[in-house]
């Protein structure tokens, strides 16, 4: 083990930190706090992004300067607003949800955010709505079921080009995604697609973890460099 810059923290004082870089770097505001609030009380499950990882999403559209995002899993839509209001003139998402309830959810939070005519919603099977859709796309995040992540990777490299960002939510789980005895369906999704990009010499990646308000978790970071 390599020596520590610093003391090691507890959640708490990682929740602590978060808060001070989310109140300077990702102020919340109206819009976002009735979005967390109408999904809560649709009744989903409570995975919207934090703030800050929200504002990394945005950064991440700036830097990339994507004009053609993808995102599969769209809950209520909550990462798509932070993304579409960083997109720049002629900029849009493409968003896919299987839970035509949610989408609805998601659809008024657009309106609310005003960004409606930046998004277009598909609801359905993600693997399905992918085999209908045409590329390339800039910047893809994947936010779905997690057991689908090593199909949902194949999928979305035939709609990338040369250049195209592809980030994944939730790869760390706690910890558990480094578990070689997990049988959690999740995890072991995980565990694939990180395989997957791993191996896949035309791809380079890597995966940062995140702590604070949503607990030990992180993200995958990976460029293609080459399509077959
Ligand atoms: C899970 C999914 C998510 O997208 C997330 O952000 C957190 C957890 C899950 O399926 O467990
Ligand atoms: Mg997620």
């Amino acid at each position: 083990m390599r020596a520590h810059d610093y003391p090691t923290p507890t959640i708490e004082e990682c929740t602590v930190v978060d808060h001070y870089f989310a109140n300077r770097l990702a102020p919340t505001d109206s819009v976002l706090e009735r979005v967390l609030a109408a999904n809560q009380a649709a009744g989903m499950p409570p995975h919207d992004v934090a703030p800050v990882q929200g504002k990394f999403l945005a950064v991440m559209v700036q830097i990339t300067q994507a004009k053609r995002v993808l995102e599969i899993g769209t809950l209520g839509g909550y990462s798509t607003i932070c993304m579409a209001r960083a997109l720049s003139e002629g900029g849009h998402i493409t968003t896919i949800d299987n839970n035509a309830d949610f989408a609805l959810v998601a659809a008024q939070n657009f309106e609310l955010a005003g960004v409606t005519e930046r998004i277009e919603q598909r609801v359905g099977t993600a693997l399905e709505v992918l085999a209908t859709l045409q590329g390339p796309f800039d910047l893809i995040f994947i936010d779905a079921d997690k057991p689908n992540n090593p199909a949902y990777l194949d999928a979305v490299l035939k709609l990338s080009r040369v250049g195209t960002t592809i980030i994944g939510d939730n790869v760390v789980r706690g910890g558990a995604v480094s578990n070689p005895n997990s049988a959690d369906p999740n995890v072991l999704g995980v565990q694939r697609f990180l395989q997957k990009l791993a191996t896949n010499p035309n791809l380079n990646s890597t995966a940062l973890q995140t702590v604070g308000e949503k607990g030990w978790d992180g993200f995958s970071l990976t460029v293609v460099n080459a399509l077959p």
